[in-house]
């Protein structure tokens, strides 16, 4: 979240939140794109896929799931300290992340109405998905005495502008990593109940749901469009936002292993297993993935680790700022050398191309 200026009429706890947190190229994106592109794309030799799952939205099983209930009656106290921060720190990164799924979809659906129907309806069904889920998220926080203002962080944030093609593989992936994430916790909590230190997490099952649908969407949208899957360049692309959305989760919540401790998991082994799912999910769809089981993947995203570590430490150490940038150097220069390494493990091929609607 980028809101540094926040309103004079917000309350102490809420700029305390927004003042602490920095964008950094970790941080949740909002995105933008080619909207007359995206308005002329021709998904008609996928159009039966992309009707059954808008049916499929339109069932709208959720659409009771999100109610505050007497579980929430309670008092949060006993989240205290660390604790608390780190927590908090969850749900507004969720919230804004959902939040910001629900913009770009929001904004597809107005942008792309009356040109590109099918694509419309499917963006506009999926908005109403991420508002729930960021509402929810958002009711959780006030929990905590905290909001996170919507209206001003729509107007404060940058927007990342990406391609239709590389927004495809990128919400595809946010969608079925955010399905593991979420269904994982679920799981892990179903078998602890004692861990489950807040109710939001007994939501999260059919929430997961509601990602996975998504997910489906985007990839029945990609079916549409063979050459996003069929050829050496998108094997490449394929590659670089495997590893560019598995890197990225691996080094916030590394960073984060106290809420995922709170949790009673541990946070290393809940990535490698959400990675792992992720990967193979993907493999229905891209025509490579990842060779997650290679010994050297797991080693060199733990040796960025150590490097995000000390960039932190360094964030933290109340030096001058020109100082710390130069401090920062060769941890930044010694993470991009093993995000190279990585890209270049080689990659499995799935036997997808086949399957591509031409
Ligand atoms: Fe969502
Ligand atoms: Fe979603």
């Amino acid at each position: 979240m980028v809101a540094t200026k926040p309103p004079k009429n917000q309350v102490a706890e809420q700029s305390d939140v927004q003042s602490r947190s920095k964008d950094t190229i970790l941080t949740p994106r909002f995105y933008t794109t080619d909207f007359e592109e995206m308005a002329n794309m021709d998904v008609s030799s996928n159009e039966e896929e992309l009707q059954a799952i808008i049916a499929e939205f339109k069932e709208d099983y959720n659409r009771h799931h999100f109610v505050r209930n007497d579980q929430f009656d309670g008092a949060w106290d006993h989240i205290q300290g660390e604790k608390r921060k780190v927590f908090v720190e969850f749900l507004e990164r969720s919230c804004t992340a959902e939040f910001s799924g629900f913009l770009l979809y929001k904004e597809l659906a107005r942008k792309l109405k009356g040109r590109n129907p099918i694509l419309a309806e499917g963006f506009d069904l999926m908005s109403r998905d991420e508002a729930r889920h960021a509402g929810f998220l958002n009711k959780a926080m006030s929990d905590f005495d905290l909001q996170l203002d919507l209206g001003f962080l729509t107007k404060s944030k940058d927007y990342t502008f990406f391609k239709p093609k590389f927004i495809f593989y990128a919400t595809y992936l946010s969608e079925k990593i955010g399905y593991w994430r979420y269904i994982t916790i679920f799981r892990h909590l179903e078998q602890n109940p004692e861990d489950t230190i807040y109710p939001i997490f007994n939501f999260f099952d059919n929430w997961c749901q509601d990602e996975n649908r998504h997910g489906d969407f985007f990839a029945a949208m990609m079916k549409s469009q063979p050459q996003f899957l069929n050829d050496l360049k998108a094997r490449l692309w394929c590659r670089f936002f495997l590893l560019s959305v598995f890197a990225t989760m691996y080094l916030n919540d590394i960073q984060r292993k106290a809420f995922y401790a709170s949790l009673g998991l541990d946070a290393r082994e809940y990535d490698i297993e959400v990675i792992k799912k992720t990967n193979a999910s993907a493999g229905r769809l891209f025509p490579v993935v990842l060779d997650v089981e290679h010994p050297q993947f797991f080693a060199q995203l733990d040796e960025c680790t150590k490097h995000t570590a000390a960039i932190s430490e360094i964030s933290n150490s109340g030096q001058n700022k020109v100082l710390q940038t130069l401090r920062k150097i060769p941890h930044i220069t010694a993470i991009g050398s093993k995000l190279i390494n990585l890209y270049f493990i080689k990659t499995i091929r799935t036997d997808n191309e086949t399957e591509v609607v031409r």
